[in-house]
């Protein structure tokens, strides 16, 4: 008799609690309300630190021209008719002996002065055919990239 008064009890212990959660309902969508102003901050913060990615453009260029895309062309084209390690005495014109433009170890011992004479003075070279004003900034663009 004892244990069926047990049962009994706790069956309307039960059917008193479940009553009682659903009265509570709206108590609890009150405390889901603060958390999500909580998830807001942290969604501010994530923002935050995506907008410092995007920068690091400013090296492609060193990646695309290169002596053997770029750079032997230019100075064959443009500057080997009278620096070159191949010509000698009036054939060079005037170049000065050593100067051979020819040979990329030569240009990267002069990498200021031809920079210097092509792109800044302009100077380089004295008679036509001449380079054009972007294929000026290339050959700045790429010494300043070490002459790679
Ligand atoms: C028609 C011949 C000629 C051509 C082509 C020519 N140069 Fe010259 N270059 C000279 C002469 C002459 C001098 C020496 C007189 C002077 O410095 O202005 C000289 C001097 C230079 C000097 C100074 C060298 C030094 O150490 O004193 C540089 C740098 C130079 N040239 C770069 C170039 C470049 C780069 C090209 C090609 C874009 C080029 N030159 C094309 C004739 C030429």
């Amino acid at each position: 008799m004892m244990r069926s008064w047990m049962i009994l009890a706790w069956f309307g212990l039960a059917v008193s609690l479940g009553c009682n959660s659903t009265a509570g309902g709206g108590a609890g969508s009150g405390s889901d309300t603060e958390n999500g102003a909580g998830m807001g901050d942290a969604d501010d913060q994530a923002s935050l630190d995506g907008g410092d990615a995007g920068a690091g453009g400013a090296d492609a260029d060193c990646a695309e021209l290169t002596y053997e895309n770029f750079a032997q062309d230019f100075f064959s084209s443009y500057c080997a008719r009278c620096h070159s390690s191949e010509l000698s005495g009036a054939d060079r014109n005037g170049a000065p002996v050593g100067r051979d433009w020819d040979q990329l170890e030569v240009i990267r011992q002069f990498p200021d002065s031809i920079r210097n004479r092509t792109f800044e003075q302009a100077n380089m070279p004295t008679s036509a055919p001449f380079p054009s004003d972007e294929e000026r900034q290339q050959l700045a663009d790429w010494i300043d990239c070490g002459a790679p």
